[in-house]
């Protein structure tokens, strides 16, 4: 207890704190090989073009990009994300149906702040992203918690779920974080039948999409349940996460309310990065820029699946991401991943234990690793640390 405790609202006191921050600082010791953060590969910004866009806007823009500005955001930004849409998904964004937000982050509170009463029900996947369950905490919902697992989200138990009359239903459909898992086709179809019948609004997440590297695109929720879809996007993942910005698209009526909500918030999201992205993907070959990302996590997601294979003990299960930054492990029964958290940090690797991803239970036995960061050499020594510590935490659970 302190002196401010009585000060503080109930709303931040209920959010839980992120343990991954916690790891992050024993990761900035440069022997620790670190699969725990979330990051995109710093060394594929592409900061010289940033750079010539950056000067290009404060040579013939300055004044208007550093004055304030619409909530909506920048016309020719929403412009650009809606041609993308009609020419990579085939699916037709109306410009107005598009509000910039500070990141998708962001847009997860907007969809709080406008929808979420306290004790209202938020559908949420199991495991679930840790930014969706913070940014929601604050407005204190009654989480409903469905499990998805090779194919996607459980659609038993999301039926179950759907009696409780769930406000909102929060997905991360494509290389999920923290899973790596994609909904199949027919998981996405069945849960659009269910949903059709139901007021549930449903949040398509989707800042990984573009980073597929095998197989083949699943058709959008947008394209599947238009009426019942938010869609959340971002330029973090696929250009850079710096400039924070991403995007809401929503149905008018809901669009109203989300603008006052931006407003109230921030007014609007800087006008000056907004201004950088737009100049950049004139100049510049977006598509380009993302083949070259997806190469290179392809490779490094190729790896970590190699050397999983040669050094974890074959009990040890694992997702196969077709996409995205993030492959997701299972321990054999009894096991938990924070034991292992402890062996791994002696033997100087860092990774996610699942516990964090649940809003029920702990001591899972399950742990998330990032392939985004790591070059192919060092992914092969950390699995290779990690496979040694797994299997003396084996070896000590069998004696016991
Ligand atoms: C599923 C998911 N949604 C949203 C975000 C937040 O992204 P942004 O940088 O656009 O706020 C992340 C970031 O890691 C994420 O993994």
């Amino acid at each position: 207890m302190t002196k401010l405790d009585r000060i503080f609202s109930d709303r931040i006191s209920d959010v839980p704190r992120s343990f991954i921050r916690e790891i992050l600082k024993v990761a900035l010791d440069p022997s620790v090989i670190s699969f725990a953060g979330g990051l995109p590969n710093r060394e594929l910004f592409p900061v010289a073009a940033l750079k010539e866009a950056t000067c290009k806007v404060f040579d013939t823009q300055g004044r208007d990009v550093l004055q304030y500005a619409g909530s909506e955001g920048h016309a020719g930004l929403r412009e650009y994300i809606s041609t993308r849409y009609r020419e990579k998904a085939n699916l037709d964004i109306p410009v107005d149906s598009i509000l910039i937000t500070s990141g998708s982050q962001q847009g997860l509170d907007l969809l709080g702040k406008t929808i979420l009463n306290e004790g209202d029900a938020v559908v949420i996947e199991e495991p679930g992203y840790l930014g969706a369950i913070q940014a929601f905490s604050l407005y204190r919902p009654r989480f409903l918690p469905v499990p998805v697992s090779g194919e996607g989200m459980d659609p038993v138990a999301l039926r179950s779920a759907l009696s409780s009359r769930p406000k909102l239903m929060y997905t991360v459909p494509n290389f999920q974080n923290p899973s790596g898992i994609t909904y199949s086709d027919q998981n996405r179809l069945e849960l659009a039948r269910i949903l059709e019948e139901t007021d549930t609004l449903l949040i398509e997440d989707d800042p990984y999409g573009d980073l597929r590297f095998t197989g083949h695109a699943q058709t959008s929720f947008k394209e599947l349940l238009p009426g019942n879809t938010i869609l959340l996007g971002s330029f973090s993942k696929s250009l850079v996460p710096g400039l924070r910005l991403g995007w809401i698209v929503a149905p008018p009526a809901l669009m109203q309310k989300l603008i006052t909500a931006k407003q109230a918030t921030d007014l609007h999201t800087s006008h000056f990065t907004q201004g950088i992205v737009c100049q950049y993907v004139r100049d510049n070959d977006a598509d380009e820029h993302i083949r070259m990302i997806r190469d290179v996590y392809g490779r490094q997601c190729q790896a970590m699946q190699n050397s999983i294979q040669r050094y974890f003990p074959a009990e040890v299960t694992y997702t196969k991401p077709e996409g995205g930054m993030f492959l997701w492990a299972e321990l054999p029964l009894d096991m938990a991943a924070m034991d292992l958290f402890e062996l791994a940090v002696r033997d100087k690797v860092v990774f996610v234990p699942g516990d964090p991803f649940y809003v029920r239970g702990n001591r899972h036995r399950t742990l998330r690793l990032n392939f985004s960061c790591a070059d192919v050499d060092t992914i092969d020594v950390g699995i290779g640390r990690l496979g040694k510590a797994i299997r003396e935490l084996m070896e000590r659970g069998a004696e016991q």
